[in-house]
C-alpha cells in the first residue's frame, strides 16, 4: 500500500464507534443471555432464541474482525455476503475493507428488522453505509438474489443454517473465494464442517482460533 494511504479500518472515526459498540455489547450482552438461557438456537427454537437476544450484539471479536478485513483485502473481494448483521460490528469491518480495496457491495441480512436499521446507522456514523446493502428477513429468502459472482461469504447467523446457506450460494463462488465462518464450536455445525473440510466438495478449509476473547473457534475455506 502506497504510504499515502491510511486504511479505512484505522481511521479514527471507524476505531472510536468500535470501541463505543464492543462497550455497549458487554453491558448488554451478558442481560440478553441471562434472559434467554433454557432457550437453545436449534430446530424450531432459532427464531424464539434470536428474539429473546435482540438487544444483544454476539459480535465478532475484534481480532476475528481484524481477519475477516485482512481476507477481504487479501482477496480483492469486491462482493461478499453476510449472513448475520446483528449490530453491524462484523459489517464495519468488510465494509471499511471494501471501501480501503476501491469499491464493491457488502450484502448483509439480518431477521430482526430493528437490529438492521441500528446497523445501518452504525454503518452512517462510520461513513462506510455507501458500501452496504442491508436485507432483513429469513436469509434463506433474503439471499436468493444474490449477485452472480461472490468473492467473500461471512456465515454468522443460525448455526444449523450455515450448511444451507453455504449451498445457496455456492453457485456464484469463483476458485479463490473465501468463506469465513464464526463459532465454529457452537452445538449444530457438524453437518457444515464435515462438508467444507472434505476436499471432495471443493474446498481448502482450515480451523483456527482467535486469542482472548468469547467465541474463538472459526473456519477458514477457500474455493478452489
Ligand atoms: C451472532 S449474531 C451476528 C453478529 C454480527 N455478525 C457481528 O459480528 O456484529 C447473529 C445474528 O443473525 C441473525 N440471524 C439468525 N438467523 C438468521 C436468519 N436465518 N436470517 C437472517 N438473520 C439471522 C440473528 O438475529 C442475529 O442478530
Amino acid at each position: 500500500m502506497s504510504k499515502s494511504i491510511i486504511p479505512w479500518i484505522a481511521t479514527d472515526r471507524v476505531t472510536s464507534l468500535l470501541k463505543e459498540l464492543y462497550a455497549d455489547a458487554a453491558i448488554k450482552d451478558p442481560l440478553a443471555r441471562a434472559s434467554a438461557s433454557g432457550i437453545k438456537p436449534t430446530g424450531d427454537d432459532i427464531p424464539v432464541f434470536f428474539k429473546s437476544m435482540r438487544k444483544a450484539y454476539m459480535a465478532v471479536g475484534w481480532e476475528f474482525g481484524k481477519l475477516l478485513y485482512s481476507l477481504a483485502r487479501t482477496t480483492h473481494a469486491k462482493t461478499i455476503v453476510e449472513f448475520g448483521t446483528s449490530f453491524g460490528v462484523s459489517t464495519i469491518f468488510l465494509a471499511a475493507a471494501l471501501r480501503d480495496n476501491g469499491g464493491g457491495k457488502l450484502i448483509t441480512t439480518e431477521y430482526d428488522a430493528e437490529k438492521s436499521e441500528q446497523a445501518r446507522r452504525n454503518l452512517a456514523a462510520t461513513g462506510l453505509e455507501e458500501w452496504v446493502d442491508f436485507r432483513v428477513g429469513d436469509a434463506r429468502e433474503s439471499l436468493t438474489d444474490s449477485p452472480d459472482q461472490i468473492d467473500m461469504l461471512f456465515l454468522d447467523g443460525a448455526k444449523e443454517l450455515y450448511i444451507e446457506v453455504l449451498k445457496l450460494l455456492e453457485p456464484r463462488f469463483r476458485s479463490g473465494s473465501v468463506i469465513a465462518s464464526d463459532n465454529t464450536d457452537h452445538d449444530g455445525m457438524e453437518s457444515f464442517l464435515a462438508y467444507i473440510q472434505n476436499p471432495a466438495n471443493g474446498y481448502i478449509s482450515s480451523a483456527i482460533l482467535t486469542s482472548g476473547e468469547r467465541g474463538k473457534a472459526h473456519e477458514i475455506s477457500i474455493r478452489h
